[in-house]
């Protein structure tokens, strides 16, 4: 069929105020650029070209080899940057869909409505427009008859009555592509901020062509654009709102939607809670059944069903099913929690694997190591794992029991059914079954305070002391 798409990224974003590209700046966790590429890829469309400013390795970075890249060398207005992408263009491209970098909530549907008006007789061009309360900084799309666009009048060279008009332009086009080529040639920056519009390309069309046709979209929240960080924060709230929605219509109870923060490639089970002040960040799966925050903060994490996380903070970690986290546990990357295993209050995880049913329950560090089954680490367990220089790791055997405030100075260590007491500091390996005790005996001196107060007594009435 031909078809393509021209995705325009390389403007400076000057409103943004910000050294990092406009399309760069996340919603919901993902770059804005993203966002419309994910969408773009559920259209199958032959080819995708993302127009960049030079030095935009970042954008680069994102676009990978999802997308071709073109470089716009200076920014001289949105038809120059399409001028740019042409030459990427495959030869058999019939339509081509354009869009802006800064609109991240359009649809692929919403795309291929427009994609569908395309292909209607004598029809050069679509536009997507939108009516809206608030027309300011947008560009107005004069109407004729029937769904006929006449022209686009941008904000800075419109009338006072043209300012008045509430139906805009979304920056979304679907043209022929022979036609769009053409109008191309025929732009000049005649106009209040002397750039090239790709907008009056559909002026040349519409007078010298065919018919360009207005798509009015259906929800008007889907085309907001961002041009500075108040918008940033709009688009941000809309796309949140989609999302929670989305996910409590699959069957996920969402308490507080205000004050839950689902990111856009995260995924949730049936039946799971999220309580208030939940932050579920990256590539985040949870399961079905489980209970996160309040007050949870998980990144890229993976949380089987029925686990249940409650103001902790997990990081590139896996959370098998039952298991318990929190309150206040930090589970910090590479980490395994085994099924119905508890991390409890004050407990710091690193690099850990924990195995099934094991218990961590309060104040501990454990980090580089691996924790059997049935294991039971008490408060105050520490393990040893830096030298100053290198990290080392520490085993820890299958229905051990660590005792209270123990160092395991690591490399070592601790074999299955084995008993470390209490304050010890252990340094050697504990074989199988073995008890270890490393600490100091308890010296006791009866009647030692008793002496030492009486003897305290007589010096400060000898020195006539209060
Ligand atoms: C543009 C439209 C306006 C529309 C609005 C919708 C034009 C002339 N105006 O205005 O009618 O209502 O979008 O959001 O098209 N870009 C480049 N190179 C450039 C200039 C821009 O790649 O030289 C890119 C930007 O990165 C951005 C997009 O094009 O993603 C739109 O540019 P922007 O300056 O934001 O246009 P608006 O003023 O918002
Ligand atoms: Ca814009």
């Amino acid at each position: 069929m031909g078809r393509s798409a021209i995705v325009l990224a390389a403007g400076l974003g000057t409103r943004m105020k910000s050294k990092q590209p406009k399309v760069m700046h996340p919603v919901c966790g993902k770059p804005m650029i993203s966002h419309i590429l994910d969408e773009l890829q559920l259209l199958g469309l032959e080819q995708v070209v993302v127009v960049v400013g030079p030095q935009q390795d970042e954008v680069a970075a994102v676009v990978g080899q999802r997308a071709q890249l073109a470089v716009q060398d200076r920014q001289l207005g949105t038809g120059h940057a399409v001028m740019a992408a042409l030459p990427y263009l495959r030869a058999d491209s019939e339509t081509v869909v354009v869009l802006y970098g800064d609109a991240p909530l359009v649809r692929a549907q919403t795309v291929n409505r427009l994609l569908e008006a395309k292909t209607l007789p004598q029809v050069a061009a679509c536009v997507l427009t939108a009516r809206v309360a608030d027309p300011r900084g947008l560009g107005r799309v004069i109407m004729g008859v029937a769904d006929r666009v006449v022209r686009i009048v941008e904000e800075k060279d419109a009338t006072p009555e043209e300012e008045a008009i509430d139906l805009i332009n979304t920056g979304i086009y679907a043209f022929a592509t022979p036609l769009l080529k053409m109008a191309l040639q025929n732009l000049h920056p005649d106009n209040a901020q002397g750039e090239y519009y790709l907008t009056d390309t559909l002026s040349y069309l519409a007078n010298n062509v065919g018919q360009v046709l207005g798509v009015e979209v259906a929800d008007p929240r889907e085309i907001a654009s961002v041009n500075d960080r108040v918008q940033l924060a709009y688009v941000e709230h809309l796309m949140r709102e989609r999302l929670w929605q989305y996910w409590a219509l699959q069957g996920v109870t969402i308490v507080d939607p205000e004050h839950t923060y689902i990111g856009a490639d995260v995924k949730i089970g049936q039946d799971t809670v999220l309580m208030p002040g939940s932050l579920l960040e990256g590539n985040t799966v949870i399961g079905e059944d489980c209970v996160i925050g309040p007050e949870s903060r998980l990144v890229n994490a993976r949380v089987a069903s029925g686990a249940r996380i409650e103001k902790s903070v997990v990081l590139d970690s896996f959370v098998d099913v039952g298991a318990r986290v929190g309150p206040f546990a930090y589970v910090r990357p590479g980490s395994e929690i085994g099924p119905e295993a508890r991390i409890g209050d004050f407990v710091e995880i690193k690099n850990t694997r924990v195995g099934t049913g094991t218990k961590i329950s309060h104040l501990a560090y454990v980090g580089d190591a691996d924790v059997g089954e049935g294991v039971n680490v008490g408060c105050g367990v520490i393990t040893v794992n830096y030298d100053g220089e290198r990290k080392h790791h520490t085993v820890i055997g299958n229905g051990s029991f660590v005792g209270s405030n123990v160092n395991l100075i690591a490399p070592v260590r601790v074999g299955a059914g084995a008993y470390v007491t209490a304050g010890s500091t252990i340094t050697d390996d504990v074989p199988e079954d073995a008890f270890a005790i490393a600490r100091s005996r308890q010296v006791t001196k009866e009647n030692y305070v008793k002496a030492w107060k009486s003897h305290r007594a007589t010096e400060k009435l000898e020195k006539g002391e209060q």
